[in-house]
């Protein structure tokens, strides 16, 4: 693997292995490599001939300084883990080099609805700060794929959004969420809870797992609310939100007359760590 810091240093290596027509498969990350990251990586070596995967702490995207500089960063670690996968290339850039200074970081996507709610109403600006970067990202990568985690389901629908609305030549695959044994979905941030948040993490599954067992037997509305109030009666989670929405919309709905279109999706803090989990209903 080849780790490189700067743009040109990726696009020459990139032009250099890149005869005939082969293609690039491309995994952005944050980095704190966990085996969700993996299963993405895998999958990109899988059906492409060069994997290119990116570690990137976007500075743009982080509500709270705070989170921004709590954000786990183990670099030498990750590159350990990528090397095992043998990815091709690790971009590894730094904020100046993707945001040089007098630089512009603008983009004129109108994203209706699909980033005002769930993780848009309570982080506002932060799709925004994701669509600049894996925009920037495709630009400088030309990926024929881009593999990203349902785990994120939001994240994911404006990414499909902004690639549609920019006709940008990729892909974009989504991936299964990877989950620990008692059921968390694997997490960067899972790194920062104590082991007594760790042990009542789960609790989040356990309540998509319930909704999941009751839906169409109990109407949404009722059902979104007995979730929302299983999830806060655990003491130690302050409930963002519990909401079973349209796939497509991202907004809630009132009957399950479309089941294949209905998805959970829930965000809760626990000792101020923000995890985000979802899961389809009759899948
Ligand atoms: P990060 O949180 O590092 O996640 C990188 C990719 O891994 C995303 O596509 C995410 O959905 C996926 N992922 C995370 N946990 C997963 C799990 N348990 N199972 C499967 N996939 C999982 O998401 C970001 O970084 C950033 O917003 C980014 C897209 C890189 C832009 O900065």
């Amino acid at each position: 693997m080849k780790t490189l810091l700067h743009i040109s240093d990726l696009q020459k290596e990139l032009r250099a292995s890149l005869d005939g027509n082969k293609s690039i498969g491309f995994v952005p990350t944050m980095g704190a490599i966990h085996s969700g990251h993996i299963s993405l990586i895998k999958r990109s070596k899988q059906e492409n001939d060069i994997t290119v995967c990116s570690i990137f702490v976007n500075p743009i995207q982080f509500n709270s300084e705070v989170d921004l500089t709590g954000y786990p960063r183990m670099i030498e670690q990750d590159s350990k883990a990528l090397i095992r996968e043998e990815v091709d290339f690790l971009f590894a850039p730094d904020v100046v080099e993707m945001y040089p200074p007098g630089e512009e970081t603008q983009l004129d996507i109108d994203f209706g609805r699909l980033d005002k709610v769930m993780e848009g109403k309570h982080r506002p600006g932060h799709f925004k700060g994701v669509a600049i970067v894996v925009n920037k990202l495709f630009d400088i990568v030309k990926p024929s794929r881009a593999y990203f985690g349902s785990k994120d389901f939001q994240q994911l629908t404006i990414i499909q959004h902004m690639t549609e609305s920019l006709k940008l030549p990729v892909e974009i695959v989504p991936c299964k969420t990877i989950r620990e044994s008692d059921g968390l979905a694997m997490s960067s941030r899972n790194l920062k809870l104590t082991i007594g948040e760790r042990q009542v993490a789960s609790e989040i599954y356990g309540v998509l797992m319930f909704t999941k067992a009751n839906a169409d037997s109990i109407p949404v509305r009722k059902l979104q609310v007995i979730a929302q109030k299983r999830l806060a009666e655990n003491r130690a989670f302050q409930v963002d939100y519990f909401e079973i929405v349209d796939k497509r919309t991202l907004l809630p709905i009132n009957t399950w007359n479309e089941p294949e279109q209905i998805i959970a999706c829930t965000a809760v803090n626990i000792g101020g760590i923000r995890l985000i989990d979802n899961m389809e209903l009759f899948s």
